[in-house]
């Protein structure tokens, strides 16, 4: 089967060509077009301007990938920014028709979390389903910060999820509150590793770690962020050691209480492993110190986590999404180009 799969929810143009025979992966396109050099004046992603460079965009990438024996066209429908998805749907639509194959939908928190599946040798861990479930994930994104309870492909129930800002636009705000630039995800990764400890006097707040529930807020970080660094000196908040101190602080605040939360729900729902997905977790210190803990604290449960490439957003994810979706539905041939498609919001 060979899927041609479209991503566009936010500020990068993704198109990717996959082949997947007996469960076995080959890639044979995966690009990505990034918005970032444009939305980095604006510190974040301005919609209008990424719905425009979508547009320009991806007829230059669809070009660029083989459309030989495509078998079905996969695109993501939702979550995202509204006017981007829709530059991907109805470019999705009209190369359905053309190609007369037909389209599948795909919620882009699922192909984040399905993206996992890509085992050693590019063989999908179907077999080992039976030790993967139940499975706690944590989708930590731009636009995202979820805990899901997954029972199996397509079974999923909504833990918790934040209540105003996602893990990474904390990242993002804190980098703009220090100027350090569009996305801050990477800028505040790379000064954080430079800190050498001696600034001892940033102490932020983990928000809503005691809390029993599942929920999570991160704008009371950023304002904590903010009022710390006008409280300093001009000359100290702009010192290279304090940069890397708050950076450290921050990543580390961030960290704490996604581990936190993490773990304490795969214990209380004695999940088999913990899969987790999204932009921030291609962030190295999140990545180490989650298998130290899971190693340490709950030892029998497994650690799953893609590549730090396939974390951000990419197509490759949203065509492996299409391969499972194909498989659950019975009635997938009859999802037809010029279906409507409904934007799901929820999984
Ligand atoms: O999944 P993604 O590419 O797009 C969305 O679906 O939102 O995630 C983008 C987010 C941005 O907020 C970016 O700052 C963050 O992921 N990010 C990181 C790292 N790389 C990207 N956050 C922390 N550390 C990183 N290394
Ligand atoms: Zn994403």
């Amino acid at each position: 089967m060979r899927i041609l799969a479209i991503e566009t929810s936010c500020d990068d143009t993704c198109v990717a060509v996959l082949e997947i025979r007996n469960s076995k992966l080959e890639i044979k396109s995966n690009i990505v077009s990034s918005q970032v050099k444009l939305h980095q004046k604006y510190g974040g992603v301005y919609p209008s301007l990424a719905k425009r460079e979508h547009q320009k965009n991806l007829p230059l990438l669809i070009k660029k990938v083989s459309h030989n024996k495509i078998d079905l066209i996969g695109v993501t429908a939702g979550p995202g920014l509204d006017p981007c998805l829709w530059v991907g749907v109805n470019f999705a639509k009209d190369l359905a028709k053309k190609l007369k194959v037909s389209i599948v939908p795909i919620n882009h928190i699922e192909a984040h979390i399905l993206v996992n599946f890509i085992g050693n040798n590019f063989q999908f861990l179907i077999s080992n389903f039976q030790t993967m479930f139940p499975a706690i994930c944590l989708v930590v994104s731009g636009g995202h910060t979820q805990l899901i309870l997954m029972k199996g492909v397509g079974k999923y129930r909504i833990l918790g999820e934040t209540q105003d800002d996602a893990a990474g636009e904390c990242f993002d705000k804190v980098a703009r509150i220090l100027g350090l630039g569009y996305p801050g995800g990477p800028a505040i990764a790379k000064l954080a590793a430079k800190f050498e400890g001696g600034f001892a006097s940033i102490n932020l707040p983990r928000p809503m770690i005691h809390q029993k529930n599942y929920d999570f807020s991160f704008s009371g970080l950023k304002t904590a962020v903010l009022y710390d660094f006008k409280n300093r000196k001009p000359k100290e908040r702009k010192s290279k050691k304090y940069i890397q101190a708050m950076c450290h602080e921050a990543q580390q605040a961030i960290i704490d209480v996604l581990i936190k939360k993490t773990l304490k729900a795969a214990k209380n729902y004695k999940t088999k492993s913990i899969i987790l997905g999204g932009g921030v977790a291609a962030n190295n210190e999140l990545r180490k110190q989650f298998r130290e803990r899971v190693k340490k604290e709950i030892p029998y449960c497994k650690f799953y986590i893609p590549d730090s490439e396939f974390c951000t957003d990419n197509a490759l994810m949203t065509g492996i999404a299409v391969y499972f979706n194909r498989r659950k539905k019975k009635n997938w041939k009859k999802i037809k180009a010029n279906a409507n498609l409904r934007i799901d919001r929820k999984l």
